[in-house]
């Protein structure tokens, strides 16, 4: 197992990728601290991982509150012993989502600056001292391929993640003499719960793009979906010993499709 014996956070746990990493990471030996804000699908999330003859407690976590995120690592430390990895991962893509970049009011953007951004500052710098006090560590945050290219409609959710990116960077340098690992993965679209945070309808979407329905589309195979456990599998290899010598990397996992250049 590769996180045997290991005790990890894993925020935005309830739902989606979050979800589905603190699952795979109990199955794969882990004790995980499940953090979010919808208490009831948390606590059955920790539920089915104890069902399955692993560890794990449910802690409501809003990224957005120091204490809380504090509390967290505390949690982890004091009911599982010690804090190895941390995954920020919670996020939101909120009402200025899909709308021009000039239409994002001051409160949108700081709304989702705070959770996506900010969010993973708090779990990062909550975590440190608690890695350190392991002996090392591992932490990766969910960014998006929305930072590495121009994602139509999306300025603020593309401005959060590209901020991780370069927030994963800084601090890998200056932990990596710590042994304290810092990276992030960088998924395409996945089937989540995400989509409730912006609410468009199908009518909405379909106005929004219109502008832009003469372009060529991308290759079908390109375009799908990514699964979300193949998704917490990156997440894994980054918080495990095989990922032991890679540390600020942003890795793009999307099938291919930032990639093509649409010809
Ligand atoms: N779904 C996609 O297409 C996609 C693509 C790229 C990146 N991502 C990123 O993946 C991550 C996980 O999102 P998902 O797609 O699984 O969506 P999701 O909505 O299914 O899960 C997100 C979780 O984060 C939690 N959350 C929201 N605000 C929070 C807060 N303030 N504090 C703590 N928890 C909070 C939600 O309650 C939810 O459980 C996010 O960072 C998202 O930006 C998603």
């Amino acid at each position: 197992m590769l996180l045997e014996g290991k005790v990890a956070v894993v925020t935005g746990a309830s739902s989606g990728l979050g979800r589905e990493t603190a699952k795979l990471f109990a199955a794969e030996g882990a004790k995980v601290v499940v953090a979010d804000v919808v208490d009831e699908a948390g606590e059955q999330v920790a539920d089915e991982i104890r069902a399955g003859g692993g560890e794990a407690t449910y802690v409501h976590t809003d990224v957005r509150l120091t204490a809380e995120v504090d509390n967290a690592v505390d949690v982890a430390e004091r009911t599982h012993g010690r804090l190895d990895v941390m995954v920020a991962n919670a996020g939101i893509m909120g009402r200025g989502s899909f709308i021009p970049g000039e239409s994002v009011t001051d409160e949108e953007w700081a709304k989702v600056m705070d959770v996506n951004l900010h969010g993973v500052f708090r779990c990062f710098r909550a975590a440190i001292p608690a890695l350190r006090r392991a002996g090392g560590g591992a932490m990766c945050a969910t960014s998006s391929t929305t930072s590495v290219y121009g994602a139509l409609y999306q300025a603020v959710y593309s401005a959060t993640k590209g901020g991780i990116n370069a927030l994963v960077r800084a601090l890998a340098v200056e932990l990596a003499p710590e042994k304290i690992r810092v990276n992030a993965i960088c998924p395409g679209a996945m089937p989540t719960n995400i989509g409730q945070s912006f609410a468009r309808s199908a009518e909405e979407m379909a106005k929004l793009m219109e502008p832009r329905s003469n372009l060529p589309e991308k290759p079908r195979m390109a375009r799908q979906l990514q699964d979300t456990l193949d998704m917490a599998k990156v997440h894994l290899f980054f918080c495990s010993d095989l990922a032991a010598h890679i540390t600020g990397e942003c890795m793009v996992v999307d099938h291919g499709y930032s990639m093509w250049n649409g010809l």
